[in-house]
């Protein structure tokens, strides 16, 4: 289970800084597209084995699979997710399309990466709720620190989601020959 959460949580993280690094890095095109497909790739990755390892340890618990919502809601997250990179590399990087396939599809690419994003957010809150849920039906106190901590976290993810819209929704910066670079 502690695997399970490690490879989601961090996937998350790798999607958020995935889906910003266009609007946060003073770097040059190609630079940021390369950083948003390998960040993309490593969040894909590691939600793979997130969801491996929860599967995993349910088969090796005897415990049914996908049973609830949170799971339903996880494998559509990473369906989607895995079409959106697959058809993101086709199109934009190797082998590349037209002019007007790129230009045509990327409002398109847009609203369905920010789509699956908040569907990811609100699916990994599902989850919190769930696992709490368990704990709290085998003796967790309601109100006890544990409670809070697992309620917080995802009341962060849900913010930091609110904050990731916001900088997707914001003007990129400018790009320069004066921006910070590897020396
Ligand atoms: C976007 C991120 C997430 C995705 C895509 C995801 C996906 C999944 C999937 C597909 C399963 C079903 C495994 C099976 O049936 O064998 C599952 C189970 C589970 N996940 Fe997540 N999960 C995510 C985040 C989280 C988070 C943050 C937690 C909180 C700790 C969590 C807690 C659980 C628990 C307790 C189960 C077992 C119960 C169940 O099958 O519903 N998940 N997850
Ligand atoms: C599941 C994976 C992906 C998701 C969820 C996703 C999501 C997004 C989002 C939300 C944006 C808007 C960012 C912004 O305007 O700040 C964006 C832009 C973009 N993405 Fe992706 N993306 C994914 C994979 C890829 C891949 C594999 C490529 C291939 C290179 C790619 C190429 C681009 C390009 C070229 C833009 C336009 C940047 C611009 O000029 O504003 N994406 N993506």
């Amino acid at each position: 289970m502690f695997s399970l959460s490690l490879s989601l949580s961090l996937s998350m993280f790798s999607l958020n800084a995935a889906v910003m690094s266009y609007k946060c890095l003073p770097l040059k095109k190609p630079e940021k597209k390369l950083i948003h497909l390998v960040l993309h790739a490593i969040a894909l990755i590691l939600g793979i084995i997130g969801i491996y390892t929860a599967f995993k340890f349910h088969n090796e618990s005897n415990i049914a699979n996908l049973y609830s919502l949170h799971s339903w809601l996880g494998i559509g997250v990473i369906v989607l997710y895995g079409i959106q990179w697959i058809y993101g590399f086709l199109i934009f990087f190797y082998p590349g399309g037209t002019m007007t396939i790129r230009s045509e599809s990327l409002p398109w690419h847009v609203l369905f990466g920010i789509f699956v994003y908040i569907l990811a957010v609100g699916t990994a809150t599902l989850g919190y709720l769930e696992k709490l849920t368990f704990l709290q039906n085998s003796g967790l106190a309601k109100y006890g620190a544990e409670a809070f901590l697992v309620n917080f976290t995802a009341i962060i993810t849900v913010l930091f989601g609110v904050f990731v819209f916001l900088t997707i929704l914001s003007q990129p910066p400018q790009e320069d020959e004066h921006s910070y670079s590897a020396i």
